[in-house]
């Protein structure tokens, strides 16, 4: 069954930032619509697909998306309406070939990874499948992922001195998908307990985690055992664990340094730091603990930590299978961060999580700073069969869309199994 598309438009619409991105709804000949919302990040990895922006100071301070909106409603659908594509990867190599840049440049990869997610969908629609059924590759298990919760904000995410950027509780122990999102839910209460009652401010950075005046990671972390503890949980692995994106190219240095709480760290001494954080606290994941170009220093944190905890490639990975194969010759990390908008379409999406499967790495659906109610990501962590999504904390609507869809999607198919990757 071929995909053919007769009708492609785009609108401009909100993030959760009030920043503006592309709302693109697709039509399918055998009458199935779908639309899908783009996302956008903030702290983002040089070599990421670009995202078109206008640049006119005069509209959403150079923020607009209509020169990406016009690409959808013009070229792209010149070039795709009408004609038959085989499959997904058909649509998408068409789309890659019609912008013709290495990084998605020309058309904008805002533009084009809208059209990519809204045919995908529409698909799923008119073949009377579920989005993560038709998403998940031939042979792959489909299978509920471990929410990852970021319940503390900092770095580019808040204004607050934390410059770890998200602290994120991992409910591994959980029974099933339900009981993982009530313990987040709980923790998330119990956290905000603890934090007006020791003085600090309860207020929310960009993910809906809390974004208090604290400096030192540790303080976040200590601050977060003691809600997971009050929240009735065990901390670790048996119960809720924690994970952490340091996003650490925002906070090095033009020398090198990383500059962490006040102290100014060499990438050694960040290493040490991390070793001490993952004795002392239940910390199963590290996303980006250094820079995107300390690659020797990725070497070291990979050979002194990567038996003992999950090393996630992000800013460095960019969710580009090329870079990811490159990055497990290198004996970098041993876990890719996967965003949709960071490579620009669906199929090659699907292709880093397989270089990742193939290589024994593992892998975790993510969601952007900004986002819409568009809940993709959830279908896409359930059929990818990879076992770990973050989507930020369990508050705003946004980030709770994702949590509801996997929710959905449990409820109506009580075999999924629920759980990291065996
Ligand atoms: P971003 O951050 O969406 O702002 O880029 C998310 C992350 O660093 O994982
Ligand atoms: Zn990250």
């Amino acid at each position: 069954m071929s995909i053919d598309i007769t009708m492609l438009r785009a609108i401009e619409i909100l993030d959760s930032r009030a920043r503006p991105t592309l709302s693109v709804t697709v039509e399918l000949a055998g009458g199935a619509v779908a639309r899908a919302g783009v996302p956008s990040g903030a702290s983002t990895g040089s070599g990421e697909a670009v995202e078109l922006r206008d640049g006119d100071p005069a509209r959403y301070g150079g923020q607009g998306v209509r020169t990406a909106v016009g690409h959808v409603n013009g070229e792209i659908a010149d070039a795709v309406c009408g004609r038959g594509f085989a499959d997904q990867t058909a649509l998408d190599q068409a789309l890659i070939d019609l912008d013709g840049t290495p990084n998605k440049s020309r058309l904008g990869a805002n533009a084009v990874i809208g059209v990519s997610m809204a045919v995908a969908r529409a698909t799923a629609a008119q073949r009377d499948v579920p989005l993560w059924r038709y998403l998940g590759p031939a042979g792959v298990s489909p299978l509920l992922p471990v929410p990852h919760f970021n319940v503390l904000n900092g770095g580019a995410h808040a204004t607050n001195p934390l410059d770890f950027q998200e602290f994120m509780i991992a409910p591994l122990g959980a029974p099933d998908l339900a009981e993982a999102v009530r313990a987040g839910a709980e923790v998330y209460a119990a956290l905000r307990r603890r934090l007006s009652e020791g003085g600090h401010s309860t207020g929310l950075g960009d993910e809906g985690g809390f974004a208090p005046d604290l400096s030192r990671p540790e303080d976040a972390l200590t601050l977060l055992v003691a809600a997971i503890g009050d929240a009735g949980y065990t901390p670790g692995r048996d119960g809720v664990a924690i994970a952490l994106d340091p996003a650490a190219s925002e906070f090095r240095q033009p020398d090198g340094t990383y500059h962490v709480g006040g102290e100014k760290l060499t990438s050694e001494d960040l290493i040490a730091r991390y070793r001490q954080i993952v004795e002392d606290f239940p910390v199963w994941s590290i996303e980006d603990g250094l820079g995107e170009d300390d690659h020797d220093g990725w070497v070291r944190l990979t050979e002194q930590l990567g038996e003992r905890v999950q090393l996630v490639g992000d800013d460095n990975f960019v969710t580009n299978p090329a870079v990811i194969a490159r990055g497990i010759d290198d004996g970098i990390a041993n876990a890719s961060l996967i965003k949709l908008n960071q490579i620009g379409t669906v199929t090659e999406t699907l292709h880093a999580m397989a270089v990742c499967r193939q290589a024994g790495y593992g892998a975790m659906v993510s969601h952007r700073s900004g986002e819409t109610e568009d809940s993709f990501i959830a279908d896409l962590a359930v059929g990818s069969g990879c076992g770990q999504i973050k989507t930020g904390a369990p508050a705003r609507g946004e980030r709770v869309a994702k949590y509801n869809r996997l929710l959905h999607i449990a409820a109506h198919h009580p075999e999924l199994p629920f759980g990291l990757r065996p």
